[in-house]
């Protein structure tokens, strides 16, 4: 079976790919990059796949059997018309199966919701390709609440919108694990699941901080108009009010639901005791 992977130059494509070569080396691994500079060396092929090139992605997914479309990064509107795209090619080009990385949340009444409306859409895209199929509703990434350490270590904080809402997070490696099952076993097709860990609170993440990096963060619970306002200041008018919408849900409670992770992979989610442990064992090189 030959399975590509699009957006194999980002964090989540390689991610997949990599567990895919690791756990699968009898099936073909191939991934699709709108730069293909871009994609780590891991030693598989690699053919240009922009989203908003119809013939580059038919003439790239000849030959392919299964497809992983991870969900893209334009504005909303324009990402409708780019998924379209690929899953037209794959049904082109033969492919028998796609899965989808769509994200959790919900389509009205948060600054994200034009976001996920447009994975919504996408999801209806696929269910109606005709083709075989499986989507996983992404948790929201742990990772960069690492990144951002520096960052929160100089304002002393966390600050942000969510107050006592949980959120379940989730890594880019976890989720690998999960479409690595999602794309080579037909028992989950026609099916859409929620992927993420334990929700926790900020309050929470905060100490796991705290813990991993020796730090004395503490969290402040800031309005959603508030965080917003700061996230665009820092980020610009497209991804601050995204991120500042994420909170806002994660506030409502949105992202404290039920996760299908466990029925997908075999074993629960990572624990984030276990996650933070890691991370603190590597940073004291204990
Ligand atoms: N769950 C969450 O918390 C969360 C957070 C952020 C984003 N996301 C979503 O998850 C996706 C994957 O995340 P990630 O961590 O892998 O992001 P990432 O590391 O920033 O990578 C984004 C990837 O998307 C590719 N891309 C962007 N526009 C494209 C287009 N028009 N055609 C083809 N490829 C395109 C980029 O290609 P280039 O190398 O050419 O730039 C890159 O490979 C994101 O694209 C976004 O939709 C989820």
């Amino acid at each position: 079976m030959t399975i590509a992977i699009t957006a194999v130059s980002g964090q989540l494509g390689g991610e997949i790919a990599r567990n895919l070569i690791a756990t699968h080396p009898d099936e073909t691994i191939i991934g699709l990059a709108r730069t293909p500079a871009n994609a780590p060396e891991l030693g598989i092929e690699i053919s240009p796949g922009d989203y908003s090139q119809p013939e580059q992605l038919r003439h790239s997914l000849q030959g392919v059997d299964t497809l992983l479309l991870v969900s893209g990064m334009d504005a909303p509107d324009l990402r409708i018309g780019q998924h379209r795209n690929v899953i037209e090619a794959a049904k082109s080009a033969g492919a028998r199966k796609i899965v989808y990385t769509s994200i959790q949340g919900v389509e009205e009444g948060t600054a994200f919701s034009a976001v996920v409306q447009s994975n919504r859409q996408t999801e209806a895209d696929v269910r109606a390709s005709g083709l075989d199929y499986a989507i996983g509703r992404n948790g929201i990434y742990i990772e960069p609440d690492i990144d951002y350490i520096d960052s929160y270590v100089a304002r002393g904080e966390i600050a942000n919108s969510a107050g006592t809402g949980k959120c379940g997070y989730t890594t880019r490696a976890e989720l690998a694990a999960a479409y690595a099952n999602l794309l080579t076993r037909d028992t989950f097709n026609g099916q859409t699941f929620n992927l993420y860990g334990t929700p926790i609170t900020q309050t929470q993440l905060v100490d796991f901080l705290n813990g991993a990096f020796g730090t004395s963060l503490t969290y402040r619970e800031m309005t959603p108009d508030d965080f917003i306002a700061d996230r665009t200041a820092e980020l610009g008018d497209f991804i601050g009010p995204i991120i500042g919408g994420i909170y806002e849900g994660i506030r409502q409670g949105i992202y404290d639901a039920p996760s299908d992770f466990e029925a997908v992979v075999g074993r629960p989610h990572q624990s984030w005791e276990d996650y933070f442990g890691k991370l603190s064992a590597s940073a004291t090189g204990s």
